[in-house]
């Protein structure tokens, strides 16, 4: 799965983050994105220590797997928990298939990288706008993913912070053009395509795509704004 994986995560994608979608009609809201072509289904883990809320675990990451292999799509899960090597192997036994966790929350990111890989998903490594992108330079080589946090993590819906777009440029500098840069935080169809040409190739909307009416609709105006796939 993680070839599979990572040939989804190397192209231009948009990926609806669940954390703003009704969840007493999850499965329902999942499907309208992927009917309209969703093919990364970005999960946000909080654990109340690393951010203060509370979201969710793998109950709900093995909850969502069948429906997103059958459409052909992938589940993201986006760790923004402390010491996230004690739990990665737990969240892919559930059904990522790409896990991402915050340079912050460990002093071994090299180890968290290689267990996630050790479990066959693919790997991410996220930054938080204070965090210099050098934290990125030495696991380079080791990761399919840097996600580059255009909000400080822990809540939907703030606003796009505008000095990210020069940190973006920084961050594709130092990992080269085999990593996907992934952009998470106020991401719509303005500022998506100011992040694509900063250098990003993967774009996490949350609330641009579930807080109005026509989560469908408003994932394909953002796809649209950055020629997704
Ligand atoms: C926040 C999460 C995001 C969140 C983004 O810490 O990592 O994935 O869903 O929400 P929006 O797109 O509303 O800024
Ligand atoms: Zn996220």
């Amino acid at each position: 799965m993680s070839a599979a994986a990572r040939d989804l995560l190397s192209g231009v994608r948009v990926a609806p983050s669940i954390l703003s979608a009704d969840f007493g009609r999850l499965r329902e809201q999942v499907g309208e994105v992927l009917q309209a072509g969703a093919r990364v289904i970005h999960v946000d883990v909080m654990d109340g220590h690393f951010v203060p809320p509370i979201t969710v675990g793998p109950l709900i990451v093995a909850g969502l797997a069948e429906q997103a292999r059958d459409a052909g799509a992938i589940l993201e899960v986006h760790l923004m928990i402390e010491r996230p090597e004690r739990q990665v192997g737990e969240f892919v036994k559930a059904g990522a298939h790409s896990v991402t966790f915050h340079a912050e929350a460990t002093p071994h990111v090299a180890y968290a990288a290689s267990l996630i890989r050790e479990h066959g998903a693919c790997v991410g490594v996220a930054i938080n706008p204070g965090t210099p992108v050098g934290a990125l330079a030495e696991v380079a080589p080791a990761i399919d993913v840097a996600l580059c946090m255009t909000v400080n993590p822990g809540w939907g819906g703030q606003q796009f912070i505008e000095h990210s777009l020069q940190k973006i440029e920084r961050v594709r500098a130092i990992v080269g053009d085999a990593v996907a840069v992934e952009v998470d935080g106020g991401i719509a169809a303005d500022t998506a395509p100011q992040c694509r040409e900063a250098g990003a190739s993967v774009f996490v909307a949350g609330s641009a795509i579930f807080a109005g009416d026509d989560p469908g609709e408003a994932y394909r105006a953002i796809a649209r704004s950055v020629d997704a796939a």
